[in-house]
């Protein structure tokens, strides 16, 4: 196990980036890191000859009432992480490093999908995504670039940008990694408390059921659960199911005590959920 070299600059980064030869993988990431991260850098490792991670927990990408300031930052724990799972490099910008002239004036623009579902409780949110993930592109400079399929909007879009700016990186999706009872792994998970974490159990049991009402219905069924959306869309196109769907998207998001949490699964028609 051999520890990941550490860059925080553009220049350092630059220079470590020249030091790598053949392919490079890069995981983005706002820290926090968990299983689900170690999944994505062993999925980056085999895509790849190098891997770099970047740790930066984006603002842009917070509304004003959000958890920009609690967002758990836990840096050495994640270097750890990054050195079990085989980073090479780890790209820790500040806000000044990233965003030299303070808020870009220009921005990526997520379209209609990123009005929809998440997009709609949190505007702006994924135009900020976008904007950070085009920039670390950029600064890295990866043939791929893998991300999990917990967060499946955010997905559908950074493979919608890099097709429609024909930004030149193939996007890989990791499936979701879960806890023993199906509760999504995520950095937020820290904010649960016991009660709030048994309750939060509630989101897979109610995707696993492959259907929105009985979904709706597990959801119900859990006080503690205040559901911001529950949605089933054609996975294909994100918008409504036609009569075309074969495999769609059961999506939920909901508030669970003072925590956000969402979750989804594949669904193919006519049988069980499979993400
Ligand atoms: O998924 C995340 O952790 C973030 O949205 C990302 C992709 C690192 C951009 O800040």
């Amino acid at each position: 196990m051999t520890a990941p070299r550490v860059v925080t600059t553009r220049e350092e980064l630059a220079e470590a980036r020249r030091t790598l030869p053949g392919r490079v993988a890069v995981v983005m990431t706002m820290g926090a890191l968990h299983e689900g991260h170690a999944v994505l850098i062993r999925t980056a490792q085999r895509h790849a000859d190098h891997v770099v991670v970047t740790v930066f927990v984006n603002p842009l990408q917070f509304g004003p009432n959000e958890d920009l300031d609690r967002y758990p930052r836990t840096f050495d724990a994640d270097l750890a992480m990054c050195a079990r799972a085989g980073a090479d490099v780890v790209f820790a910008p500040t806000v000044d490093v990233m965003y030299p002239y303070g808020d870009p004036l220009v921005r990526v623009s997520a379209g209609p999908l990123g009005e929809r579902l998440e997009g709609a409780h949190r505007p702006g949110h994924f135009d900020g995504v976008l904007t950070v993930v085009a920039k670390l592109l950029q600064l890295t400079r990866p043939v791929v670039a893998v991300f999990g399929e917990k967060d499946a909007q955010q997905l559908a879009l950074v493979k919608a940008m890099v097709r429609d700016l024909d930004l030149g990186v193939e996007i890989v999706g990791v499936p979701t990694v879960r806890e023993a009872d199906g509760l999504a792994l995520s950095s937020r998970n820290a904010y649960l408390s016991p009660d709030d974490r048994r309750a939060a159990s509630a989101l897979h049991r109610a995707l696993s059921t492959g259907e929105l009402q009985e979904a709706r219905a597990v959801l119900d069924a859990e006080p503690a659960v205040t559901v911001d959306y529950l949605e089933l869309v054609d996975d294909e196109t994100w918008t409504e199911m036609s009569d075309g769907t074969t495999i769609a998207r059961l999506l939920v998001a909901a508030r669970v005590g003072t925590t956000r949490l969402i979750d989804n699964v594949s669904v193919h028609l006519g049988t069980r959920p499979v993400g």
